[in-house]
């Protein structure tokens, strides 16, 4: 079996970093080396304990190898659709996004932009994600095609919705079911590939397709399930008048029987106590998705808040609404968010949290987002002294916690020198 030796500067996160000073929460080789073989990584120690006979070494120094990142909430047929220009949420879906995402009725055209999507992650450093498609079964054959080729782990699904959108956009709660059904067995567990159950919000599903999403649910348990909560103020009153039945925006998807430890809710930014307990009971996972949270104007996610109860959440880029690929930009944006409201992100919770905690959320710890022996070999090299400004501050940068954040805040692509998939590298900066 053909056997890798990369060698640079490794960082992997072993558990949530407690506070800026917790050294224990992380693994630092400062010449490093990653044993990988079969597109598993098998050893991580000093480069000089690795016996580099026979294998072909890739020297990276100076340069950090993390963890790819991890995007646990974005929406494939939108990547023409961020910077559209709109008031808010609603009008935004509707002015923008679903016109676009009719597009994706044609095969061909997915898959054009399955390709398109999957090159923007790699050259973000983003390795897995977990992807909305279009209500079009054939959208998300599509990009599933096209990261089994690339032997990504993709999680993904197509959207269930059968109201409140154009007439070519909407299923129906049996269809939905069935084709969900059919894309679950063609797809799920099959390579690094999982399926996610995918009513897209309760505004655009009848009470009917959130009991079919349910259904589904029970009968597929190691499925996920991601759907929208709580985005925004306008958002939040429709889907209760829709429901009238529901105690909350919350107990609508409790009541379809669709939430549980693998269910990902984007958003969840206006929540009541009862919602927050209710969500941590389920173990549920809120996602944080800051960039799209500050352009549609729809909130401030309160990290802090939902952490004091129990939860753990994930966070996003949830391109289209979200306006960067990036997880550095994420982190920088989500940053500024928990800053408004005097709540801090240090460096090492941040690389945490698109790595590691990003996996975690999945249930995928084990497999992804760490540098572990046994972990799939999905990398990032990361230079902080991509660009002019970013070397000018390395200059001054004196820790691994200052070269992080100086990443965290002013990196983005041209931090990415390269990626890797299962071992392959899938990405090489010009
Ligand atoms: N709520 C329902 N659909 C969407 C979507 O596509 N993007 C965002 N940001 N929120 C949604
Ligand atoms: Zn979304």
């Amino acid at each position: 079996m053909e056997r890798k030796i990369l060698r640079g500067r490794l960082l992997s996160f072993l558990r949530r970093p407690e506070s800026h000073d917790d050294t224990e929460s992380f693994r630092y080789l400062a010449d490093g080396g990653l044993q990988i073989e079969g597109g598993v990584i098998r050893r991580i120690d000093q480069f000089d304990a690795l016996d580099a006979r026979g294998a072909e070494v890739i020297d990276h120094r100076p340069h950090l190898i993390m963890p790819g990142f991890i995007d646990t909430h974005l929406h494939f047929p939108q990547t023409q659709v961020i910077a559209s220009w709109a008031a808010e949420l609603l009008d935004w879906l509707n002015d923008y996004t679903f016109p676009e995402e009719t597009r994706y009725a044609d095969p061909a055209l997915a898959a054009t932009m399955a390709e398109a999507f999957l090159d923007r992650l790699v050259a973000h450093g983003t390795t897995s994600a977990v992807a909305y498609g279009s209500v079009h079964a054939a959208s998300v054959d599509a990009l599933f095609s096209a990261a089994q080729a690339r032997e990504m782990r993709l999680i993904a699904g197509k959207v269930m919705m059968d109201r409140n959108a154009p007439a070519a956009l909407c299923d129906t709660a049996q269809s939905s079911h069935d084709a969900t059904a059919a894309l679950i067995a063609r797809w799920h567990g099959t390579d690094r590939l999982g399926y996610a159950i995918t009513p897209r919000f309760a505004i655009t599903s009848s009470p009917a397709q959130l009991e079919a999403a349910g259904a589904l649910a029970a009968a597929h348990p190691t499925c996920h399930i991601q759907t929208h909560l709580s985005e925004n103020h306008a958002e939040i009153a429709l889907a209760c008048k829709l429901y009238p039945d529901a105690r909350d925006y919350t107990d609508i998807y409790a009541r379809a029987g669709l939430l549980g430890p693998k269910t990902l809710l984007g958003h969840a930014i206006h929540l009541s106590g009862r919602e927050t307990r209710a969500l941590a009971e389920a173990q549920a996972i809120p996602v944080f998705c800051p960039t799209s949270n500050l352009f549609l104007g729809s909130g401030l996610f309160d990290d802090a808040r939902l952490r004091g109860a129990g939860l753990r959440p994930a966070i996003a880029t949830d391109i289209g609404g979200g306006t960067s690929y990036s997880m550095l930009q994420t982190l920088a944006e989500g940053y500024k968010v928990l800053q408004l409201q005097g709540q801090r992100m240090h460096p090492y919770q941040a690389f945490d949290w698109i790595t590691r905690a990003n996996a975690a959320a999945l249930g995928l710890a084990d497999r992804i987002g760490t540098l572990e022996a046994g972990s799939e070999a999905d990398l990032v090299v990361l230079d902080a002294r991509a660009t002019p400004a970013m070397a000018q501050r390395m200059a001054r940068a004196e820790s691994l916690a200052e070269e992080l954040f100086v990443l965290q805040v002013m990196g983005d692509d041209r931090a990415v020198r390269q990626t890797y998939i299962a071992g392959r590298l899938a990405w090489s900066a010009p």
